[in-house]
C-alpha cells in the first residue's frame, strides 16, 4: 500500500511522558527487592529501553514473544506464545511492558499465563492505548497515551515490520 507517515505525537512529548511513567513506577515499587520488566517482543523493545532508564530500582529484564498480528493490519485474535521468559517469576514483582493495547487479546492472554506462575505482583504498562478498539477487558496500570483508532507506527510499533525505529509516534496515511 502506498502511504506516507505523519507525526502524531512528537518525540519530545513521547520522551517526557515516558520519564513521568518511570518516575511513577519508581515511586510505586519503592522498597522492592527486584522488579522484573517483561517486554513483549518485538513491539515493546524501544519503549522498554526508554522506560527502564527512568526506573530507579533494582531491575531485571526478560522477554516474551506473543504474536497475533504477523505482518497484517488487523488482529487474528489467536494469540500464540512463540518465546517464553528465560527466568522464573514466582514471588517476583513483575511489570509487563507493551507498546500498544488494541483489542486487548495479547495482554489478557499474557497476564493470564504469567499470573498462573504466582508472581508477588503483576502489573502492565503500555505506551499507547486504543480504548475504542477493546474487545477484552484488561487492567492496565500505566498508560502513556490514549489515542483514537488510527494506524500508528514508531517507538517500536511497525507496519509490515517497518518504522519501529521512528523516534515519534506517526500516523500511516494511505495514498491513492
Ligand atoms: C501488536 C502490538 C501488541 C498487540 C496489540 O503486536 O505490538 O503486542 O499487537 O494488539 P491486541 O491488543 O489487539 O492484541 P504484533 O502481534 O503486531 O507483534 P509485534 O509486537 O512483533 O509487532
Ligand atoms: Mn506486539
Ligand atoms: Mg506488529
Amino acid at each position: 500500500m502506498k502511504h506516507t507517515v505523519e507525526v502524531m505525537i512528537p518525540e519530545s512529548e513521547v520522551q517526557a511522558r515516558i520519564a513521568a511513567l518511570g518516575k511513577a513506577i519508581t515511586e510505586h515499587y519503592q522498597g522492592t527487592e527486584e522488579l522484573v520488566l517483561v517486554g513483549l517482543l518485538r513491539g515493546s523493545c524501544v519503549f522498554l529501553a526508554d522506560l527502564c532508564r527512568h526506573i530507579d530500582l533494582p531491575v531485571c529484564l526478560d522477554f516474551m514473544t506473543a504474536s497475533s498480528y504477523g505482518s497484517g493490519m488487523s488482529s487474528s485474535r489467536d494469540v500464540r506464545i512463540l518465546k517464553d521468559l528465560d527466568d522464573d517469576i514466582k514471588g517476583k514483582d513483575v511489570l509487563i511492558v507493551e507498546d500498544i493495547i488494541d483489542t486487548g487479546y495479547t495482554l489478557s492472554k499474557v497476564r493470564e499465563i504469567l499470573s498462573l506462575r504466582e508472581p508477588k505482583s503483576l502489573t502492565i504498562s503500555t505506551l499507547l492505548d486504543k480504548p475504542s478498539r477493546r474487545e477484552v477487558n484488561v487492567p492496565v496500570e500505566w498508560v502513556g497515551f490514549a489515542i483514537p483508532d488510527e494506524f500508528v507506527v514508531g517507538c517500536g510499533i511497525d507496519y509490515a515490520q517497518r518504522y519501529r525505529n521512528l523516534p515519534f509516534i506517526g500516523k500511516v496515511v494511505p495514498q491513492e
